[in-house]
């Protein structure tokens, strides 16, 4: 397994909550600034306004701040639109009643969060200690301005958690793999670019096997429009503007 965080992480300590800061620090086991001075980090994480915030230099060389907000404008319409949403088309199928769904790769939880709203049982794992942290605090945001369908969130790589957790069959997981830039020249939004920096990289064709052997509907992953990490053909995929979700069927075996 290759993980993606390489790049230099620094904990600043001026803002609101200098003690929970520390605390992240020494969780992380991260080095600590004050102002964003004296560490010559790339990413810094700071607690401001009262959310946890990562200043980071963009990949056009701007600085900017990126932070866990499931209740935008666009994260609530796309819950608005339930059962028209193409993702959420794809994970439930024909079924009616509710699921159980483990998001293998939670990221920024945006997915998850769609899944949840429709009152389906959503768990999530994010291997990025990092990102796990940005997502916590969002999710906790969300809850306090009465958000109450949630993903129930876990640190930890989704291999680990399947292992861990071997009598728990999930009726359907989903897996949103990073896409592999496309070379194209329109940036990708700025939790994108940031995932891009610190996100887990895993062996996807491992986990996609495993997964299929443990979810009792389907695996369903989501790609680029075009290419993307087929390792096998999916069963069938459903197109949208610029992604597709491949459904993968179970395939019997130890998990
Ligand atoms: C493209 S992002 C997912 C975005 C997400 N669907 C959303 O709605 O925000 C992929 C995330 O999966 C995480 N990840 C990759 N491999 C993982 C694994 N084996 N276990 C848990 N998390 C993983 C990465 O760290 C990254 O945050």
């Amino acid at each position: 397994m290759q993980s993606g965080e390489e790049v230099s992480i620094s904990v600043v300590l001026d803002g609101d909550d200098p003690e929970r800061m520390t605390q992240l620090a020494e969780r992380l086991g991260l080095p600590v600034s004050r102002n964003g001075i004296g560490t010559g980090s790339e990413i810094q994480i700071r607690f401001q306004y009262g959310c946890l915030q990562a200043l980071c230099l963009g990949s056009d060389g701007r600085q900017h701040l990126v932070e866990c907000d499931l209740m935008t404008s666009s994260a609530q319409q796309r819950r608005a639109r339930r059962g028209r949403d193409l993702l959420v088309k794809a994970v439930q199928g024909r079924q009616k009643g509710p699921l159980q769904i483990l998001d293998a790769t939670a990221g920024f939880c945006v997915d998850a969060t769609t899944l949840a709203a429709m009152g389906h049982r959503v768990v999530a794992c994010e291997a990025s200690p990092f990102v796990y942290e940005l997502v916590k605090d969002g999710l906790e945001r969300a809850r306090q301005q009465g958000l109450m369908l949630l993903p129930e969130l876990y640190h930890q790589n989704v291999i680990e958690w399947l292992q861990a957790n071997r009598l728990l069959t999930p009726d359907v997981i989903y897996i949103d793999p990073m896409f592999q830039p496309s070379g194209k020249k329109a940036l990708p939004d700025k939790q994108m670019q940031l995932l891009r920096q610190v996100a887990h990289v895993g062996d996807f064709s491992s986990l996609l096997e495993l997964c299929r052997r443990r979810a009792l509907l389907r695996v369903v992953v989501k790609q680029p429009l075009k290419g993307g990490r087929t390792v096998v053909s999916p069963d069938y995929s459903i197109k949208g503007k610029r992604v597709r979700y491949d459904i993968y069927g179970r395939v019997e075996g130890n998990g």
